[in-house]
């Protein structure tokens, strides 16, 4: 009992006496600096810092019919840390010869596997996910160290939704019949190749394999080249869960791999997470060879706050829906559209919500923005917010980084930024950043705001937030977008579908419409 109190006394203690214990926040900072900062602040948290230790292997090779394998050309390329700029491991870059290996490997696997009987295919995925759950904290970090996110987002959202897939799509696979009524014989796709991007790299696995297995089909996923090291640990727990050889198989590299998959012939289904040009790329390569395809894409989403809104809450909310992820959100809530009445207070608040946002060590699990995925990624961000200047909107940059509220020295950082005095014909308010940039805009009324909302080539995600249950369901139906969130943002679920209207793709992932692409139901 006594052990357990000190702690929780210690901490209560540094914050209302102003006097943090640690190096403060990231631990970049000597005690002296940390200490000035604090003062300068009036209070300050203690860094908590991630202690688990997770082994990462020098070499990783592709997972190819149940084995760790080299690159047919001993190709290789390196996965760095964000936030240190550290090489974490190299990792087997993918030739057409490995594809070609591992499109085997799932042709081989396919009439077994999709002959077991459903439930035993349903006892696999149900393995996959409790062994996710018990490895859980090892997969948080990996994902943290690999690609730059938060641990406290990827141990709360990433890993438990990646394995919330896994059960979700456990349960419908001895439940085909029932899924599609009237279908006599619901039948695998065939051979799947996956493709998709950094910014979930676990959960986005998740999301793909899931439902690809459990309708009996055979997989080829390759992971984005800023992130393949949780997709190789996932491919462990295939082996340690004996899902039988070449059912999954992980090929990694980077897009010329990813384009020898989609132009593979023994290809029967392309499912594509990523970016709207490679995803329309895509789309006219497999224009005529009778390939399945399923494409998410980017986002512009609006996020609408009415005058009858609880105010607070929504300034949270605006705060989920952009700075989640750093803003590498494909829903991400970059387009926020204030009624004129409130937009002072809105401004206001968030602007006051956004100076207490901490930005830097994803390791730390106070920190709010962790490191942006990649160079490249930062380079497109800071361009973009140099365009908005250039065009006249007006930047505010929020955020606290380590000592004197500077970023870490090394790494790929961002501050939270918000601008306003935005025009729709901005560029920043057209195109997506991908990044921890907000643009405000204003309108009158309930229609202008749709007209607002839906003037996008993009169509994924849209927020709204009133008191009125009556506008709520009337805004809702005319919005063109995909997933429509009411007083809440950024909330997922396995059970619910999730995609996009024009050029966000189609197809849908999660629930039962996330099945379908992947069962032949002409049968
Ligand atoms: P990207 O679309 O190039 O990368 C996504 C995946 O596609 C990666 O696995 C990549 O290796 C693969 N890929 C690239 N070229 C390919 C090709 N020709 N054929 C097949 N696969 C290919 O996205 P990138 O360059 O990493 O990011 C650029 C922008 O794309 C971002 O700033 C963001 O706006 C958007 N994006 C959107 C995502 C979303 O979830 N909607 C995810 C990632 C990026
Ligand atoms: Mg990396």
């Amino acid at each position: 009992m006594a052990k357990a109190k000190a702690p929780a006394g210690r901490s209560t203690s540094s914050r209302t006496t102003g006097k943090a214990r640690a190096p403060a926040l990231n631990g970049h900072a000597n005690g002296r600096v940390a200490a000035v900062a604090t003062a300068k602040r009036g209070w300050d948290y203690a860094a908590a810092p991630e202690t688990v230790k997770v082994a990462i292997a020098e070499r990783y090779g592709h997972f190819i019919n149940g084995r760790f394998v080299d690159s047919a050309s001993g190709g290789t390329f390196e996965t760095v840390n964000p936030a240190t700029e550290a090489v974490l491991s190299r990792v087997a870059e993918g030739s057409a010869a490995d594809v070609d290996s591992a499109v085997s490997a799932a042709r081989a696997a396919l009439g077994a596997w999709q002959a077991l009987p459903g439930a035993e295919r349903g006892k696999y995925l149900y393995r996959i996910a409790r062994r996710i759950q018990e490895r859980a904290r090892e997969l948080a970090v990996l994902e943290a160290l690999d690609g730059g996110k938060p641990i406290r987002e990827s141990r709360d959202v990433d890993v438990p939704l990646a394995a919330h897939h896994f059960f979700y799509y456990a349960g419908w696979a001895d439940k085909l019949a029932y899924a599609f009524p009237g279908v006599r014989e619901p039948r695998a796709v065939g051979v799947c190749g996956q493709i998709i991007p950094w910014n979930f790299p676990l959960l986005m696995a998740a999301w793909k394999i899931a439902p690809a297995l459990a309708a009996g089909n055979t997989v080829v996923l390759k992971p984005a080249e800023t992130t393949p090291l949780t997709a190789l640990r996932l491919a462990e727990i295939f082996l340690e869960v004996g899902l039988p050889a070449g059912v999954v198989n992980v090929v990694t590299g980077a897009g010329a791999t990813g384009a020898a998959i989609v132009n593979h012939a023994g290809v029967d289904k392309i499912a594509f997470t990523g970016s709207t040009d490679v995803g329309k790329r895509i789309a006219m390569a497999i224009a005529g060879t009778g390939k399945r395809l399923t494409l998410e894409l980017g986002g512009k989403s609006a996020n609408i706050i009415f005058d009858d809104a609880s105010i607070d809450q929504a300034v949270e909310g605006i705060v989920e829906g952009i700075f989640f992820n750093q803003g590498h959100v494909c829903c991400a809530g970059s387009r926020l559209l204030v009624q004129e009445g409130v937009v002072d207070e809105v401004v206001r608040k968030l602007k006051l919500r956004l100076k207490s946002l901490r930005v830097g060590d994803p390791m730390d699990k106070n920190t709010d923005l962790g490191a942006i995925n990649s160079r490249a990624q930062l380079e497109r961000i800071r361009h973009y917010i140099g365009l908005g200047k250039g065009e006249g909107a007006e930047l505010f940059e929020g955020g606290v980084g380590g000592a004197g509220g500077a970023l870490p020295s090394k790494g790929y950082f961002c501050k939270p930024c918000v601008f306003t005095g935005v025009q729709p014909a901005h560029t920043i308010a057209r195109e997506e950043i991908f990044g921890p940039v907000l643009t405000v805009m204003t309108f009158r009324t309930p229609e202008e705001a749709l007209l607002r909302a839906n003037n996008t080539p993009y169509g994924l995600a849209a927020g709204v937030w009133t008191d009125k249950g009556s506008k709520v369901l009337h805004i809702a139906r005319k919005l063109e977008a995909g997933v429509v969130w009411l007083n809440t943002y950024n909330r997922f679920d396995a059970a619910s579908p999730f995609g996009g209207y024009k050029e966000s793709g189609f197809g849908r992932e999660g629930g039962l419409h996330g099945l379908k692409p992947y069962v032949n139901v002409d049968g």
